[in-house]
């Protein structure tokens, strides 16, 4: 049913059971929020969004109140200034003072709301909470002193990764969001997949910052630094500085990486390449096989995190492949080393990439060699952008260089695997060109969902189809595994997981502007960057096909699939 209401006297049609702060969005009036976020559930927790509504005694929150026919709601009378002046006056009397080293000076939402509300003096003054940080994770740090209570982290934690690493512990003015026991978040039920940190309006939740480390490696004269360019970073360079999305990037990438001090810049769509060609073959040899069970995807560290806390068995479809990150990372320690003559200690290996969880993924026993690391640094897209407002690099205008060889350049497929669904076609493409009989036999890809709202593809080659699912966030991905362990009949091959909600173009190391509408661009630059690339596939990627002869005459008896196999932990 539709009715009027009346907002600010002007008379607006909206229908039954809408919310207040939608309908006043959609109608351009702007409504400050701090709790609020779209398609979760309103909480009504930090009561910014307050209006006043005619014959209330109270103002009403709107991002919890329904519409009611002939409501006349003020969006911005003195009455609701003044209160929304006093909440953010009240959340700053026990903040820490310290912006200046804040590492969400100019981007908080707290700070930008006590300008837009014109808080200039310190009207109340309340103890200060006695919180000191937590940097116990590899990837998440915690320091509550500057939370303000809004539970977006406890809500995308709970609802989207269902994981409820963390909650409010304690009462009043005690209330506080902690771990469980309220001991370190690294022996929490964290996944380090970042969303936390994405939707979290202060510096209340931040990365464990790798740009020391790096800043020390690049300055240390004994080592060589070799950076590692994920294309998913590409992307949202282009996009940060209104780059044209074409394969240029990579080379303006490299030239700013070498700027930096960089000794090497190496193309990680290589490595991507080279995981989707290995999984793709462990994939069609289960087939030939009769193999029923599908071979899940591993290359999303959280994912895995996520496979062995809560689902340990799991881990058994998982594929043996370690992620690209890790796989370029023991190229370059193992075999890029000996080739050169150079020590596995003199090499600094920093990863650039959209994904916190990579940061956790570093620190895995299995991924270390003799007690060297594979990889040393994890620098995430925030940081990177940092790194390079630091050293005021200007990139108008600057050159683009060719990242070095031997791993140059990745096929479109790098590309690809950024986005919830793009690994599965990707390995799709892969399997088709192992497994087609006729050399003239066309690739048909048909994505769609099923009648349960499964995303899936088939795949049609020779006389048999192969099914392949995706899900991106652990809700939509039990979803999807609990559908798939009821349903008798299904036929699945592949299931590609990815942690964050639209795979690594909402990667818990993005830059924090959170919203589907950024995702959806972000892809559409992906898109375009897969159409400039050389190689459309892997299968085709010259340079990998010379690289992986030259290591398979290196490796002997040894198969590329045990080189880069990798274990998983059963944590029942
Ligand atoms: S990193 Fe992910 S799993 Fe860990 S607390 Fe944050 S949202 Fe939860
Ligand atoms: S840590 Fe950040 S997101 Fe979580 S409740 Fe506090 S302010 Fe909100
Ligand atoms: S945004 Fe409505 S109460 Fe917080």
């Amino acid at each position: 049913m539709e009715f009027n209401i009346y907002i600010n006297n002007i008379p607006t049609r909206v229908k039954e059971g809408e919310l207040l702060l939608p309908v006043l969005k959609r109608f351009g009036i702007h409504i400050p929020t701090l709790c609020n976020m779209e398609d979760f559930s309103p909480t009504g927790a930090c009561r910014m969004c307050v209006v006043e509504v005619e014959g209330r005694k109270e103002l009403v929150t709107s991002c919890t109140f329904p519409v009611e026919e002939n409501l006349r709601i003020k969006t911005n009378s003195q009455r609701v200034m003044r209160a929304r002046k006093s909440i953010v006056e009240m959340l700053l009397s026990n903040h820490p003072d310290d912006c200046l080293y804040c590492v969400r000076n100019y981007n908080c939402e707290l700070q930008k709301l006590a300008s837009e509300m014109h808080v200039v003096e310190r009207r109340f003054h309340t103890e200060k909470r006695p919180f000191f940080p937590d940097h116990s994770s590899p990837s998440v740090m915690r320091d509550a002193a500057k939370c303000v209570l809004c539970s977006r982290c406890v809500r995308v934690c709970d609802e989207m990764q269902e994981v409820t690493a963390i909650d409010f512990v304690e009462r009043s003015n005690q209330t506080v969001v902690n771990s469980a026991f309220k001991r370190g978040l690294n022996i929490s039920n964290c996944i380090h997949c970042g969303q936390c940190i994405t939707v979290c309006p202060t510096g209340a939740l931040s990365d464990i910052s790798a740009i020391d480390t790096v800043q020390a490696a690049l300055g240390d004269a004994r080592k060589k630094v070799y950076f590692l360019i994920s294309p998913s970073v590409a992307v949202s360079f282009a996009e940060h500085f209104g780059l044209k999305p074409q394969k240029e990037v990579m080379g303006v990438l490299t030239t700013v990486l070498k700027k930096l001090g960089g000794t090497k810049v190496f193309d990680l769509g290589m490595a991507i390449d080279l995981n989707i060609t290995l999984e793709a073959e462990i994939l069609a040899q289960r087939l030939r096989e009769g193999i029923k069970e599908p071979l899940i995807s591993s290359c999303c560290p959280s994912w895995v995190k996520y496979a062995e806390t809560f689902m340990p068995e799991t881990t058994a479809l998982l594929s043996p492949i370690r992620s690209p990150q890790q796989m370029l990372g023991k190229m370059l320690k193992e075999h890029y080393a000996n080739e050169n003559q150079l020590s596995a200690d003199d090499m600094f290996v920093v990863s650039l990439t959209p994904c916190v969880g990579a940061r956790f993924e570093i620190t895995r026993p299995e991924m270390a060699q003799k007690g060297v690391a594979e990889v040393d640094a994890v620098i995430t897209i925030r940081e990177l952008m940092h790194l390079i407002h630091m050293h005021r690099i200007n990139i108008l205008n600057m050159p683009a260089s060719e990242p070095d060889k031997p791993f140059a350049v990745g096929s479109a497929l790098g590309f690809k695997a950024g986005y919830s669904g793009g690994k599965s076609e990707a390995i799709a493409q892969e399997l088709y060109h192992l497994l087609k009989t006729k050399p003239t036999e066309a690739f048909r890809y048909t994505p769609g969902r099923s009648p349960t709202g499964i995303k899936e593809a088939k795949v049609q080659i020779g006389h048999r189809s192969y099914v392949f699912a995706w899900a991106a966030s652990h809700k939509k991905a039990n979803r999807l595994l609990n559908h798939l362990r009821t349903n008798k009949k299904n036929e699945v091959c592949y299931i590609e997981i990815m942690s964050c909600p639209d795979g690594c173009l909402a990667g818990g190391g993005q830059p924090i502007e959170v919203g589907k509408e950024k995702w959806r661009n972000r892809k559409k630059i992906c898109q375009e960057m897969e159409k400039d690339c050389e190689f459309s596939v892997a299968f085709t990627n010259t340079q990998l096909q010379t690289f992986l002869n030259t290591l398979n005459k290196k490796l002997g008896n040894q198969s590329l699939k045990t080189l880069f196999k990798t274990g998983f932990e059963f944590s029942g």
